[in-house]
């Protein structure tokens, strides 16, 4: 058994991961890096490292110098800030990625696990039950650096026999870290507004429909794929992921079943043209018959937990 190092570990899904994945293989065996330097021991024990992954020196050293054997690669500019930096989301997504994929293979790692994302899908693509291979030409830097991220996994795979896997995830669900800046993001705002007791303005029209999933399936699908066989992935990275698909006025009604004065205004921003291009639904097929993706949560099981969980920490906005 070696070490696994977590790259992006302090955001929405690294956070969480380390925390699964210390008690699941034993904290002596992860190191969690990531650009910040974390404010307290937030992994009560684990080992923390900086580490940018857009430098390839930095990236070659920590993994030689730690023994890694296996890599998952959280680190990411995600779309409306991408948006915003296109210049840092290039950095930080493409060659961050290419860094670690090379490194992966020049310092000998074993598995390298790595999210893509439903920003791979553009205006061409199919909008309902879009398949794994299809139309990925984004109109958004994100969506142009995680099809590069895709491509990248799939060549370094078939050229040097690299182990990488990985998902497509939607919109993540989540309430241990506040929103960040992802377009689906609208989600975890309005469920941390409900629970202050706060109107939420939305920056997405009320019909936009976007494929989403709670953070408990998302992590026990990276797990999924990342214990699989890897004679049985079809796939590199391009594992269609989604729980379910909904609108922001759907999310409210069900928020709404369990906070009924909650209130929503509708205000569309810039991240309604990226919403935009996206898909409404997703076939996820490939993940369940090659790995058994077997998402947990409807909307209304994670409306409920969402709410429980945000009422104990006591949110405000
Ligand atoms: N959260 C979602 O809804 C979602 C959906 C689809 C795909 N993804 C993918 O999952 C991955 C993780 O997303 P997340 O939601 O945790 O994002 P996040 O923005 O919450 O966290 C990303 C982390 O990467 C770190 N980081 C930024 N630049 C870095 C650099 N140069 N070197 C090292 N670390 C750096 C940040 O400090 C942050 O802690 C990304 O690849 C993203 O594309 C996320």
């Amino acid at each position: 058994m070696g070490t696994i190092l977590v790259t992006g570990s302090l955001g929405q899904i690294g956070t969480e991961l380390v925390t699964l994945i210390s008690q699941k293989y034993g904290k002596s065996r992860i190191i969690a890096s990531d650009v910040r330097v974390p404010e307290h021991d937030v992994f009560s024990g684990v080992e923390t490292i900086k580490l940018d992954v857009s430098d390839s020196t930095a990236v070659h050293s920590a993994i030689r110098d730690n023994s890694i054997t296996e890599i998952f690669h959280m680190a990411g500019i995600l779309s409306a800030l991408g948006e915003r930096n296109p210049d840092l989301a290039f950095r930080v997504n493409a060659l961050g990625t290419f860094n670690v994929l090379e490194a992966g293979i020049k310092e000998g790692v074993n598995k390298v696990v790595i999210p893509s994302t439903i920003g791979v899908f553009g205006p061409e693509t199919p909008k309902d039950n879009v398949p794994v291979v299809t139309v990925t030409r984004p109109t958004t830097m994100y969506g142009v650096t995680k099809v590069t991220a895709e491509l990248l996994s799939s060549y370094y795979r078939r050229k040097f026999g690299l182990d990488v896997r990985g998902v497509r995830y939607p919109g993540i669900i989540s309430y241990k870290t506040p929103p960040s800046a992802g377009t689906t993001d609208y989600a975890v705002d309005m469920y941390y507004h409900a629970v202050a007791g706060k109107k939420y303005t939305c920056y997405l029209k009320q019909d936009t429909v976007l494929p989403m999933m709670y953070m408990p399936d998302a992590l026990d699908s990276l797990i999924k794929i990342y214990e699989a066989p890897a004679n049985k992935l079809r796939y590199t990275i391009e594992y269609n992921l989604s729980a379910f698909s909904f609108d922001p006025m759907t999310l409210h009604k069900s928020i709404s079943k369990i906070i009924p004065d909650f209130r929503v205004d509708y205000k569309p921003d810039y991240r309604q043209e990226i919403a935009d291009t996206w898909p409404r639904t997703l076939d996820t097929r490939a993940a369940v018959e090659d790995w058994g993706f077997s998402p947990r949560y409807d909307l209304d099981s994670m409306s409920r937990d969402m709410v429980k969980n945000l009422r104990e920490m006591h949110v405000s906005v």
